[in-house]
């Protein structure tokens, strides 16, 4: 059994000018589990996976992985400490085949060159994929460019990894393989999932915990179908106008 990894998040605040855009945040996770981070539109978010991924600095606070402080490590030497990320907007070097795309992930963590072709070829296999291995990016359905970047991401030998709304346009049988794929990971390679999407049943499905903010503010955290009939979880959602 190798050791348990924690990725800890203590009183993070961010503000732009006047607003508070994270307010104290604190939350944890663990290798072998998936917590969802979920709250309406302009809760704060965006700004909190910025700042853990090194994109932005913080106002206070800070993020550690296994007591070592990240958040001084800037965003592209992050995945050398345990954290790889997906964008919001998939961004994979188009001109690349899959293959390439997965063996830069391994490369960017100083994996060579024979040992990262090996590993983009299992991640390819994992995500039934191995036919597109020669097929440029640029070609793929939103589903498959989805697979390749959490192919990508995996092929960093990550402690966690961080989901940026992956289930984003795509349909119900795209989003219940994403599921399918996602649903066993931590277990089967002993890391941790930190996931930010809209499509609720997805979330309801596949995380062990949630996490809701509003406002910048934890709201909520616990057991999905516990929070999700928290009163302030409801009032929170009914009250925007965007259910993100
Ligand atoms: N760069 C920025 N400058 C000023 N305000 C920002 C900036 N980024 C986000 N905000 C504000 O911070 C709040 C939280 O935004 P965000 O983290 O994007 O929320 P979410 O991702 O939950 O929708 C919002 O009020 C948003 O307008
Ligand atoms: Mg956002």
């Amino acid at each position: 059994m190798e050791n348990k990894s924690v990725l800890r998040i203590e009183g993070l605040c961010k503000t732009f000018g006047n607003l508070k855009a994270v307010d104290g945040v604190s939350m944890q996770i663990e290798t072998g589990e998936i917590l969802g981070l979920i709250g309406p539109n302009g809760s704060g978010k965006s700004t909190l996976i910025n700042i853990i991924t090194g994109m932005l600095a913080k106002t206070s606070g800070s993020v550690s992985i296994d007591d070592q402080d990240i958040t001084a490590i800037p965003a592209y030497n992050i995945p050398n400490y345990g954290l790889a990320r997906t964008y919001q907007t998939v961004r994979l070097f188009k001109n690349l085949t899959c293959r390439e795309n997965i063996m830069m992930g391994a490369i960017g963590v100083g994996i060579k060159r024979r040992e990262a072709f090996d590993i983009a070829l299992d991640l390819l296999e994992e995500m039934d994929m191995s036919d597109k291995a020669d097929t440029v990016a640029q070609g793929l359905t939103l589903k498959d460019q989805r697979l390749i970047e959490i192919a990508r991401a995996l092929a960093c030998r990550p402690k966690f990894i961080l989901l940026d709304e992956p289930a984003a346009g795509l349909n119900e049988v795209e989003t219940s393989e994403l599921l399918s794929l996602l649903k066993p990971m931590p277990g089967e390679k002993h890391i941790g999932i930190l996931i930010v999407d809209h499509d609720m049943r997805l979330i309801m499905e596949l995380c062990d915990r949630l996490h809701v903010l509003n406002y910048g503010k934890t709201i909520a955290e616990g057991e999905p179908y516990v929070v999700q009939k928290n009163p302030e979880v409801i009032k929170a959602y009914l009250g925007s106008t965007a259910h993100e």
